[in-house]
């Protein structure tokens, strides 16, 4: 593939500690990769001759890596959140057979076209708002089949997509109806049956754990388990209230512990210490109108934060990068620099991914240009689709 050269950048934040946040910058893919990213005035003369193109003082900076999400899903829950807003509880309606089992029982009963039509629709919003890697969770299947076809249509709906995809097997979300008398029962389905069955279609195997859901103890049976099938770890941890799973997420050295938004200084230190990645997703928070999870204690805790948009039908119908950056400005007092580092390195290294969520020499070249100066416009204005071009792979794709 011939050589891109992106010339006139406005701002260029290429998330390399040396290059830096450039005032005038230019960046060069060669193939798939970042061939050279630095200021202007030093571009290499060799890609003089090369196809270039001048995108006139606008931002530039890596593609978005949403590193939660469960966008495979059938049904809707407006109603749901309407009544939320109304006053009831999450809590109260999942209690009584909404929330979690109600996605369950409509995507068990939604035929497969449908479940890859509804996937490819919301992945193709997502590129349009710059997120050139996702990640993708199963969990409203709860039974053998419905779980591993999640994790397939995952993967169909992502083929030949130019998005990059990682998959979760997320078995332990909620115990289904039919196991609410004998939760171990479930737990035990999940790591005999289900695993061996799901775990060479998905990366890392996920567990909520929260009161309603699992306990610390079978998150810990299912997650030891799943590394026996070379599944990483990922934790739902501390959402609705404090459930130690960031305690054990950082014990078993999980990849990512996710939400957090009761967690304590204590475990934020835990996480640090463990390299486990702090993966918070401000809109299922802003959603469910509950405080968001303390995105500045963590930093300054030297946690490594990732912000996600935790896209789900229930808790944060959301499938922009740019409003989650807005929201984790706005509502969680992170800077703007540290949420746009957040959304794009930080989601990378919580998918274990270093090659990404970075302008440097050799990084897949996944880049975005915005229709503003800087990249501070994504969180001064959040109603605004700025996303005007999305690079994946060193194709130029929208
Ligand atoms: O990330 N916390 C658990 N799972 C989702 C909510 C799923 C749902 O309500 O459907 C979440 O918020
Ligand atoms: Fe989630």
């Amino acid at each position: 593939m011939e050589p891109l050269v992106i010339t006139g950048i406005g701002e260029l934040a290429t998330n390399d500690p040396v290059t830096g946040t450039l005032s005038e910058g230019a960046v060069v893919t060669e193939g798939e990769a970042v061939a050279w990213a630095g200021p202007a005035g030093d571009l290499p003369s060799g890609w003089a001759g090369a196809r270039t193109i001048d995108v006139e003082g606008r931002a530039v900076m890596p593609g978005f890596v949403d590193a939660h999400t469960h966008l495979v899903f059938a049904g809707d829950r407006s109603d749901e959140f309407a009544r939320r807003m109304a006053g009831e509880s999450y809590a109260d309606i999942s209690a009584a057979g909404g929330g979690i089992l109600s996605t369950v029982a409509a995507t068990r009963s939604a035929d497969r076209r449908r479940l890859v039509a509804g996937a490819r629709r919301r992945m193709e919003r997502m590129l349009a708002a710059g997120t050139t890697t996702v990640e993708i969770k199963s969990g409203y299947g709860l039974d053998i089949a419905t779980e591993l076809l999640m994790l397939e249509v995952a993967e169909e709906a992502a083929a030949g997509f130019p998005l990059t995809l990682r998959r979760t097997f997320l078995g332990a979300h909620t115990v289904p109806s039919e196991y609410r008398t004998d939760p171990a029962a479930y737990v035990e389905l999940v790591v005999e049956e289900m695993l061996p069955v799901c775990a060479p279609h998905a990366d890392y195997c996920d567990v909520f754990v929260e009161e309603g859901a699992f306990g610390v103890e079978e998150a810990r049976r299912i997650l030891t388990a799943a590394a026996s099938h070379g599944l990483g770890a990922r934790v739902h941890a501390e959402q609705l209230g404090h459930s130690g799973g960031a305690a054990l997420a950082a014990e078993l050295g999980a990849v990512s512990a996710d939400h957090l938004d009761h967690i304590t200084t204590a475990e934020a230190k835990a996480l640090a210490a463990a390299g486990t990645v702090a993966t918070l997703v401000p809109g299922a928070s802003f959603q469910l109108r509950s405080p968001q999870a303390p995105g500045p204690m963590l930093w300054d805790a030297g946690v490594t934060v990732a912000i996600a948009t935790d896209c789900n039908p229930g808790t944060s119908y959301v499938e922009s990068m740019p409003f989650v950056v807005a929201l984790a400005v706005t509502q969680m007092g992170l800077t703007v620099e540290q949420a746009v580092w957040a959304a794009t390195r930080g989601g990378a290294l919580s998918l274990g991914m270093d090659d990404r969520g970075r302008l440097a020499p050799g990084d897949r070249a996944d880049l975005i240009v915005l229709d503003a100066p800087s990249v501070a416009h994504l969180a001064y204005r959040p109603a605004t689709p700025l996303v005007s071009t999305v690079i994946t792979g060193g194709k130029i794709r929208t």
